[in-house]
């Protein structure tokens, strides 16, 4: 991993910000603590307020993506800014500092606790849970409500929560109420994993397939 500097992604923020018109924003890896407060400045500057913030700390081949130190500068600065945030199992752990998330009980509870860190909407994502299912809990502040999906058998998981929340933000400003954009995201998400298989990227964890709905045109 090679960090940027930071002042060239302050700049390359500053630069689109000026040109485009932007309708919301997703973070997704931001590696250490000087971009994460780099980033947070320029969300603040430029008054983001449609933001999705996938924490991402440990890649799906164990990678650690965070610095320990940029964990605190993430719940501190940047979390409190999200409209939603999008944490697997081990990144609500480290974010909550607590013991192992095993089972749907243990998330609805975890959902509630993350709301507390200020994000308006958390959608908690249940991928490393064991079993058959993959449910997603999803808390507001009022309403927690659960996304079941059957688990699929591939090893072409490569992004599938990256993947998520950029579908999320991409559709959030196509719906009004922000659980419809997350319901049509993970729809979007669940057809991509199923037709996965219909590719044969690399030899690790394949990607999930984007563009599934155009192929079968
Ligand atoms: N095998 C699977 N079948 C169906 N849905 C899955 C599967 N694996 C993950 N998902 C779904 O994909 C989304 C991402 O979940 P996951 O918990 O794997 O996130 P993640 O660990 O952040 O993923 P990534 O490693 O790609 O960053 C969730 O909506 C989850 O329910
Ligand atoms: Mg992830």
């Amino acid at each position: 991993m090679q960090p940027v500097p930071v002042a060239f992604i302050a700049q390359q923020l500053d630069t689109l910000f000026a040109d485009v018109r932007i309708d919301a924003v997703k973070l997704g890896m931001l590696g250490t603590a000087d971009v994460v407060i780099t980033v947070a400045d320029a969300l603040r500057r430029h008054r983001v307020r449609r933001l999705v913030v996938d924490p991402v700390m440990v890649s799906k081949s164990g990678h650690h993506l965070l610095a320990p130190e940029a964990v605190t500068a993430l719940r501190l600065e940047i979390i409190p800014l999200a409209e939603i945030i999008t944490p697997n199992l081990p990144e609500a752990e480290v974010l909550l500092n607590c013991a192992p998330l095993r089972t749907l009980a243990d998330m609805r509870r975890a959902a509630r606790d993350l709301h507390a860190l200020g994000p308006r909407i958390v959608m908690l994502k249940g991928g490393h849970l064991d079993g058959d299912e993959s449910t997603d809990v999803i808390f507001n502040g009022a309403t927690q409500i659960e996304l079941p999906a059957a688990r699929i058998a591939t090893k072409n998981t490569h992004g599938t929560g990256c993947t998520l929340s950029a579908a999320i933000a991409a559709l959030l400003p196509r719906h009004a109420d922000p659980l419809d954009a997350i319901r049509a995201a993970k729809d979007y998400l669940t057809a991509a994993i199923t037709a996965s298989d219909q590719l044969a990227v690399g030899s690790g964890h394949g990607p999930v397939h984007h563009f599934h709905n155009l192929w079968s045109r």
